[in-house]
């Protein structure tokens, strides 16, 4: 069912014009994906959203917009260039290439998988169904959970003492063969770095190497000292950056969940040493504030980190219920004094605020909140897209499609639809409906087809309303307007229409809810 959902929606994206496989003139490129007329729109949204939420909204957090490009330094003293590695193992014999991780955890989501199965059996036999109590008695359940605990301890160890040898062992003893051919003949693991590299033309060799950043934070970091300068912050202050990212995945998957290009929307929260807990709490709350506004509070939920990556003191993924299962959308990290410690050390230049209060200087600690721009809009979307049955004009049952998006959200805020095209008047009065409403949202005109296939064509992009410019319009100046969820119809003075559609897609609306 949901990985119906989930290919309903890849269609749906493409169909509609919001995702197209890159380069499909040339059968594509893996993990790489462009956005159409109306994708652009929504991820858009999606940018303003966050930025007026974090930058507009707070008067202690600046903005920034730094380069793709920087020193090789940069990442050597950030620990990408030793540890930004994910274990890749090969099959001899179908040449793929997997994640040894991923390989593993599969196991552990075939368990529970199991489990799951058996407590809805279960659920369908006894009346009055205690599911604690069913996964903590049952004995086949227990021994279950016990195995997929037992396997996701042995792989955090592994990963957490690069223990490629013992990532290996695991997949021997747990007989995992290839996804794609059954064969167990692989290779042994071995650590694979994750950031593209390119070369400098005016400098040879290894001076010359330049990354492609694999995460925008660091472009803050080397920026703390100029944006604190001339921005005149004191501590606590936060500098955010909306960017592009890449990442040499090696097995991008999923859609646009796992991309080696994407986007991310990140905030740096630079703090006094020793508040860093009470701040991570603080952004862990705000961040999912932000979500629920937007989705469902069921589709959301924390998951505190296992393994911590080499900056961390604490870190926990916001967790979506995406229609592959529940996982990461954003993380809150509190990644401590080790970026900026670790840029003094290696730049041999000082990197400290003098705290007026305390009368001291010292490298400020930090709190990042950390968004994909990309699996924001897949949590968007595959929330939003629904199939459901309705009423046509007859009055018989007919199905539409319709993305259910927080109208602040959405691509197109109104549709102008003149309900015959061969009447002239009525025509240029829609075209003048329209020239007025372009100028305040994204609108569009629409005259082919049948009106009720033109509510359809608004419905699977997602437009709120649909206005529709009739004979009484000419006679009395009204039109009707028509709520997407609700296919409710209201007339209205044309006067008052971009009052009307202003009022329910204004992002104002979502920001208030955030307080
Ligand atoms: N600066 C911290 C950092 O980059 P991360 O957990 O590796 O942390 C943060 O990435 C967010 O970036 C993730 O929660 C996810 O939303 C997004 N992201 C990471 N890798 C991605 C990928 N390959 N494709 C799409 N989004 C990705």
């Amino acid at each position: 069912m949901q990985e119906d959902l989930f290919k309903r929606l890849v269609s749906h994206c493409k169909e509609y014009g919001f995702i197209y496989p890159s380069s499909e003139l040339y059968d594509g490129l893996g993990g790489i994906y462009d956005y159409g007329p109306m994708g652009a729109e929504l991820k858009n949204n999606i940018k303003e959203y966050w930025w007026k939420a974090i930058v507009q909204m707070h008067e202690n957090i600046v903005g920034l917009d730094s380069a793709i490009f920087m020193h090789p330094k940069i990442w050597k003293a950030s620990g990408h260039v030793d540890a930004f590695n994910d274990p890749l193992i090969d099959n001899k014999d179908s040449k793929k290439r997997y994640r040894a991780d991923q390989l593993i955890e599969g196991e552990i989501d075939k368990l529970e998988a199991k489990i799951n199965k058996e407590v809805e059996k279960a659920r369908g036999r006894f009346e009055n169904f205690d599911e604690a109590m069913f996964r903590s008695t049952n004995a086949r359940v227990v021994e279950w959970a016990n195995r997929a605990d037992e396997i996701a301890k042995r792989l955090a160890n592994a990963m957490r003492a690069n223990d490629m040898a013992d990532l290996k062992a695991l997949i021997e003893e747990l007989q995992i063969a290839d996804p794609e051919s059954g064969s167990r003949n692989w290779t042994e693991v071995r650590q694979f770095n994750l950031m593209f590299s390119t070369q400098l033309s005016n400098v040879a060799g290894e001076e010359g190497k330049l990354y492609l950043r694999p995460e925008t934070a660091q472009g803050i970091f080397v920026n703390f000292l100029n944006v604190q300068k001339t921005t005149r912050q004191k501590v606590p202050f936060g500098i955010a950056q909306i960017g592009k990212a890449f990442r040499n995945e090696i097995v991008a998957r999923q859609f646009i969940f796992r991309m080696r290009e994407f986007e991310q929307m990140e905030m740096q929260f630079f703090v006094r040493p020793g508040t860093e807990m009470e701040w991570y709490e603080y952004w862990k709350a705000k961040r999912m504030a932000w979500h629920k506004a937007v989705s469902p509070a069921e589709k959301l939920r924390f998951k505190d980190h296992d393994n911590l990556a080499h900056y961390a003191n604490a870190a926990v993924d916001v967790q979506f219920d995406f229609p592959f299962g529940f996982k990461e959308l954003e993380g809150v990290h509190s990644r401590t004094d080790f970026d900026l410690g670790s840029h003094q050390a290696l730049s041999g230049r000082k990197i400290q605020y003098f705290d007026p209060e305390l009368n001291e200087s010292y490298i400020p600690y930090v709190v990042e909140t950390s968004v994909g721009v990309d699996r924001m809009f897949l949590a968007v979307l595959s929330n939003a897209l629904v199939d459901e049955t309705v009423p046509d004009a007859q009055g018989e049952d007919s199905t539409r499609t319709v993305l259910r998006i927080a109208p602040a959200l959405a691509p197109v805020k109104c549709a102008v639809l003149p309900i015959v095209r061969n009447k002239e008047e009525l025509v240029e009065k829609a075209r003048n409906v329209f020239d007025r409403l372009k100028l305040n949202f994204p609108c569009q005109y629409d005259e082919k087809d049948a009106i009720g296939r033109r509510y359809r064509r608004q419905d699977a992009v997602g437009t709120p309303f649909c206005i529709t410019i009739d004979f009484e319009t000419m006679d009395n100046d009204t039109v009707t307007i028509r709520e997407r969820d609700s296919m409710q119809q209201e007339r209205v003075p044309v006067s008052k229409v971009v009052e009307i559609v202003r009022e329910k897609t204004d992002m104002v609306r979502l920001l208030e809810g955030l307080g």
